[in-house]
């Protein structure tokens, strides 16, 4: 035991970080946890086809190697900008994403579509622009379109960025042309969308969730958090789940992966199920954070797999919940 392991744990809603435009550009890279991810280490399942194939794609998207130069397009068919690995949660999205991230050449960003969205916040539309035109590659990771202005920022800088020669690839749950469905009729909405889907070759990834291949597991509950943080060492935090979620609420979404640096676990007393949908949100994108650091957690109370109701988990977010469900499964038990 190292004499760090008994520290006390401090409190996650004491941890309140800014973060500058500088700062943010230097995490545009792929999460600690997928920093060695390759398209070697990817084993794809034999039973789902789509696997290799989406490997296959991945490759061919950055042109042969013996083409003479990973972006030649000599050897290959032309191809779209654009690439966009779609599929449900579990599959390896993330991980042929950070793949192609490491093999690409010359100046890079790999981001979530939350972080790229929140440095536009930070620097303005035209700076960001001028920062990322001249990359070879942009990755952007979860795709979100909760937000119709959001989404058309973010059609326009791809726009403007695949026009100047950079590649773009991207992951969801939910293919191009069906995101925001059901969500935003909104026609010119729809239509932006449809000009951003035109842009992208859609590699559709089946298979079970690799978190789960070999258990149907559920979350863990504790008998003893504080115990249990101790044992675990490091930075740890100990908080009421209510009040978390206060404090989530005070704090911008893309200041979430301040909040968990650094600490090796977090504890959560008292968990309940959630009764509004807003809180249940914020809470799955502190919940991506977590996971993308790979940070524990340790908590009592209702297992963490049941706090979202059926009534939220039958609405448009389903995939979120379960997304979060399946990462808040590998989290409490300590498996990948
Ligand atoms: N076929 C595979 N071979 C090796 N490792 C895999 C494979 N599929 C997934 N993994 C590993 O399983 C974990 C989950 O994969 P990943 O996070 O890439 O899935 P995802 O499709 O992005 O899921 P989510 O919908 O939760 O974002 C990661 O640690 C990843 O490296
Ligand atoms: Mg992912």
């Amino acid at each position: 035991m190292s004499a760090e392991a008994t520290a006390t744990p401090t409190r996650l809603i004491d941890r309140n970080p800014s973060l500058s435009g500088a700062e943010m550009v230097a995490q545009l890279v792929p999460p600690r946890q997928f920093a060695s991810a390759s398209l070697d280490s990817y084993r794809p399942d034999r039973d789902y086809p789509s696997q290799g194939a989406a490997v296959a794609a991945i490759r061919n998207f950055m042109g042969s190697s013996t083409g003479g130069g990973l972006f030649s397009r000599r050897k290959t068919p032309p191809t779209l900008p654009g690439i966009y690995l779609d599929g449900g949660f579990g599959v390896g999205k993330t991980h042929l994403l950070a793949a192609l991230w490491h093999i690409a050449p010359g100046r890079k960003y790999f981001g979530t579509f939350i972080e790229y969205t929140a440095l536009v916040g930070a620097l303005g539309y035209a700076p960001t622009v001028k920062l990322l035109t001249g990359a070879s590659l942009l990755c952007i990771d979860e795709f979100e379109l909760d937000d119709p202005g959001d989404t058309r920022l973010m059609a326009r800088l791809l726009g403007e960025l695949a026009n100047s020669g950079t590649r773009i690839a991207a992951t969801s749950n939910t293919p191009p042309n069906a995101l925001g469905e059901g969500r935003f009729a909104a026609q010119d909405f729809l239509r932006e969308i449809d000009s951003l889907a035109a842009r992208f070759t859609t590699l559709r990834i089946d298979g079970l969730d690799y978190r789960r291949r070999d258990t149907d597991a559920h979350a863990r509950v504790s008998p003893d958090v504080p115990g249990e943080l101790s044992r675990v060492g490091g930075v740890t935090t100990l908080d009421g789940f209510a009040d978390v979620l206060a404090h989530l609420a005070s704090v911008h979404p893309s200041r979430y992966v301040r909040i968990v640096e650094g600490l090796s676990a977090v504890g959560l007393t008292n968990v309940v199920t959630f009764t509004n949908q807003t809180d249940a949100l914020r809470f799955v994108a502190f919940v991506d954070r977590l996971y993308d650091a790979q940070v524990r957690v340790i908590a009592d109370g209702t297992p963490l797999d049941q706090v979202f109701p059926d009534d939220m988990l039958a609405g448009g977010y389903r995939k979120k919940y379960l997304r979060a469900v399946s990462r808040l499964i590998a989290l409490t038990t300590g498996t990948d």
